[in-house]
């Protein structure tokens, strides 16, 4: 790893949804931790000039999660602003010169995937290129073919250890303690396999449609927007052998053997949605076929895994907010009559709180071995200074730390299993908002008793 700090902080798309939202909120806090020692660069095409970019970066602080006065005050120092189209190589040359005496810049480019080409191409030209590292966001490509196209594009500015391709679901605690908890205890790991584990299943449902983002979504779909990404990143932590070392590429490595191992997906253990009310949306083409929803059943061809089916969902507009990940166990013999079929599972639960449950059967009060459902829980409530998912991974792309980034491999990987699926034409089945999605992802869990519904 190269552990070179970087000098400077360029982001494109500044007056951009996720800079708003997420990123401003996250520089004031690397600035109140003392990690903001550089220029900040917001490059865009707005027309503005840095006084109304400043009043739109305190706005944004001010929605989300408010201003700290003193790392306001270190932020707004640090912020520069370049106006000009990605498409002007004079926009360049002006980030080259506010860039001033900056060796190792961190280009973030918070951008639409179409833009990248170019953008990189005017860095490289306009000499920022240089023993600089780039952030890119996902979706990276829309398929294999296009991930690889776009990785050729990328490699020709930046070598692959300066190459950070984000996934805030590697930033949550909440994801990384999957991993923390399995490894770190002595007691998960011996029943972590096909022997005691029967089905694996992880929800990652919302309750709100696609909030304005409809030109956004209709281009892309729920298998793109999450599932090529964040899903098969919870996947890939559930399922992957404890790495050697904590060294980030024996990380990677751990995280890709899963994908490699994961069987052909067949279109019969597919179930794509959309809710009703989707095709008017703005943005939303009137005949899209694009799904909202989605639930498949994967399966891993490892010693550990073979035979347990892992059943993934996602949606949008579905009953409730929630993203957990539940591993069923197998029953022990029964001695107690009435034994409830599911009493024993593990359950991570990512958002809305982080928490992890056991679930396990106790006996009731009164005469006879009769008992009853209860979880054994760790709940560690948030506290104000919890690092933001984004700021931690700005913070680790800042100094050369890539292991909670996506490597090129994996995201090939993701698109090898879904492609086929992307291409399937498979029907595409109406639900009702504020449910749990189509009947026929109720018909794909059947026969393992169901899925297991975010409270
Ligand atoms: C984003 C998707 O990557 O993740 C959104 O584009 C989705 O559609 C969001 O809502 C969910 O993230 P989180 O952290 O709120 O679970």
């Amino acid at each position: 790893m190269d552990q070179t700090a970087s000098d400077a902080l360029v982001f494109f798309g500044a007056t951009g949804d996720l800079a708003y939202k997420q990123i401003f909120p996250s520089l004031q806090r690397l600035a109140k931790r003392g990690k903001l020692n550089m220029c900040v660069i917001g490059v865009a095409k707005s027309g503005w000039n840095l006084e109304q970019f400043k009043a739109h970066a305190t706005k944004s602080l001010e929605t989300h999660g408010g201003i700290d006065p003193d790392a306001y005050k270190i932020l707004m120092e640090r912020l520069c602003y370049v106006d000009g189209d990605y498409n002007d190589i004079n926009t360049f040359h002006q980030v080259r010169k506010e860039l001033g005496e900056a060796k190792h810049p961190l280009h973030y480019l918070a951008i639409p995937p179409s833009l990248f080409a170019e953008v990189m191409d005017q860095l490289r030209i306009a000499g920022c290129a240089t023993d600089a590292r780039v952030i890119v966001e996902k979706p990276f490509g829309r398929d294999y073919e296009s991930a690889r196209e776009l990785n050729e594009t990328v490699q020709k500015s930046f070598p692959e250890q300066n190459v950070f391709r984000i996934d805030h679901y590697l930033g949550k605690n909440a994801v990384q303690n999957i991993l923390y908890f399995r490894f770190a205890n002595a007691f998960l790991e011996p029943i972590w396999n096909r022997q005691y584990v029967k089905s694996v299943e992880i929800t990652m449902a919302e309750n709100f449609g696609v909030e304005g983002r409809g030109s956004f979504y209709d281009n892309v779909g729920a298998i793109r927007d999450v599932v090529q990404n964040h899903i098969m990143q919870l996947v890939s932590n559930i399922a992957m052998e404890p790495p050697p070392g904590i060294n980030m590429e024996l990380f990677r490595d751990e995280r890709v053997k899963v994908l490699r191992g994961i069987l052909p997906i067949r279109p019969e253990d597919v179930v794509l949605g959309q809710f009703k009310g989707y095709l008017d949306e703005p943005g939303v083409a009137k005949d899209s076929r694009v799904e909202t929803f989605v639930a498949m059943r994967l399966n891993i061809n490892s010693w550990r895994w073979k035979s347990v089916p892992f059943f993934i969902r996602t949606g949008k507009n579905l009953a409730t907010s929630g993203t957990q990940i539940v591993a069923r166990l197998r029953k022990p013999p029964m001695i107690f009559s009435a034994e409830s079929e599911h009493a024993n599972y593990i359950r991570f639960q990512v958002s809305p709180d982080v928490k992890i449950a056991i679930g396990a059967l106790e006996k009731s009060f009164g005469q006879g071995f009769i008992g009853h459902p209860t979880e054994l829980l760790a709940a560690t409530p948030p506290t104000p200074n919890d690092m933001l998912p984004y700021e931690e991974l700005i913070e680790d792309a800042m100094v050369g730390n890539q292991r909670r980034f996506a490597r090129q491999d994996y995201v090939e990987e993701s698109w090898r299993l879904l492609d086929p699926i992307l291409n399937a034409n498979l029907p595409i089945r109406t639900y009702e908002p504020g449910t749990w999605g189509p009947p026929e992802a109720d018909v794909l869990h059947g026969k393992y008793g169901g899925w297991t519904n975010p409270a």
